[in-house]
């Protein structure tokens, strides 16, 4: 390939190739979570939502109407940022709730057609609101210059979850060190839960999350010319105990091995082999304050449904803590 057409192709392919090598050469085989969501995978996504198994996005939305006044006189916020915001569908609840103060809007999400599809309507539903999309990934430096304080940002949907602890860390730190002092971190977690209702969630009856599950394949397939037979993987949920985290696998059906043109890299499959696709984790309150704290942050506020299944968790630049006698 010459140089131009690499200056050519989607900005994104460049790490695509990087994460789908270091990932399938690892033991045990992974790939980042955020190549689920093309087209195809954020409207599989967005169907997931509605399925009757997936509680989450239902009891969270619910949650941000019940206390969207509370978070908007607590945050009194000009600017909301909200990082993975896909369709944009729970920011209603909290633009609504901050009608006296917000001026602007900037929805941010690795697909950029999630974003497209949601912003007319998003402007027709708020016309004194500047909508600014940004396409990035949630823990990507953003350009915030122009956008004024107070700032709320939000990152619902349980997607920290996708984190693994010492990035979760490390997204703390950084949300830590750009947050100005009358700022505020709205974040929306899944509670540790019984196994037992968390598992449907990821595995429903209609075959959806497998769907979902299987277009990253069909992803490299397209976009790095490789040749995955996507029949020739089983989806799998396996939920960690000691991490407290679900877990979505593609568990090879059979011996195999599967090329990929653009890196050139041939991969080796076993019978009964996983490549791990997503972690989520859940969530204990207590644990989380300390996560936190460990970050200068503070736990503000925490509130969650009738059967503590989601959080929200509202959260502020910690207090300077006393000197040391
Ligand atoms: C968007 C990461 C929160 O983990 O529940 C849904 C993604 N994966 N079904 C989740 C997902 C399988 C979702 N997050």
């Amino acid at each position: 390939m010459t140089a131009s057409t690499r200056t050519t192709e989607p900005a994104h392919l460049a790490t695509l190739r990087v994460d789908a090598v270091r990932g399938l050469t690892a033991a045990p085989k992974t790939l980042p979570p955020k190549w689920l969501y093309d087209e195809s995978g954020s409207n599989l996504f967005e169907q997931i939502t509605r399925l009757p198994e997936y509680f989450q996005t239902r009891i969270e939305r619910a949650l941000l109407y019940k206390v969207g006044a509370d978070i908007a006189a607590i945050t009194g916020a000009r600017s909301l940022v909200e990082l993975g915001a896909g369709g944009s569908s729970k920011s209603r609840a909290i633009l609504d709730a901050l009608a006296a103060t917000v001026t602007t809007y900037v929805p941010v999400d690795v697909s950029r057609s999630a974003l497209a599809q949601a912003a007319p309507s998003l402007a027709a539903a708020y016309p004194g609101v500047s909508i600014r999309p940004q396409v990035a990934d949630f823990t990507a430096p953003l350009n915030l210059e122009e956008v004024g304080g107070p700032r709320l940002t939000m990152f619902l949907g349980g997607t920290l979850g996708n984190l693994l602890p010492a990035e979760r860390a490390e997204f703390f730190a950084s949300f830590a060190a750009q947050l100005a002092p009358h700022d505020h971190l709205l974040l929306g977690v899944h509670l540790v839960t019984d196994p037992q209702v968390i598992r449907p969630a990821y595995d429903d009856a209609a075959g959806i999350t497998a769907r979902f599950n299987f277009g990253i394949l069909r992803r490299l397939n397209r976009e790095l010319g490789a040749d995955f037979d996507v029949a020739a993987f089983e989806h799998v949920v396996h939920w960690d105990t000691a991490n407290e985290w679900i877990e979505m696998r593609l568990r090879s059906r059979h011996t195999q091995t599967v090329t990929l043109r653009d890196p050139g890299l041939t991969i080796h499959f076993a019978a009964g082999e996983d490549l791990r696709t997503e972690v989520s984790a859940k969530f204990r309150p207590e644990k989380l304050a300390r996560e936190l704290r460990a970050a200068g942050l503070e736990l503000s506020e925490f509130w969650t449904d009738r059967d503590r299944l989601i959080g929200l968790a509202l959260i502020a630049p910690a207090p300077l803590s006393p000197p040391a006698a």
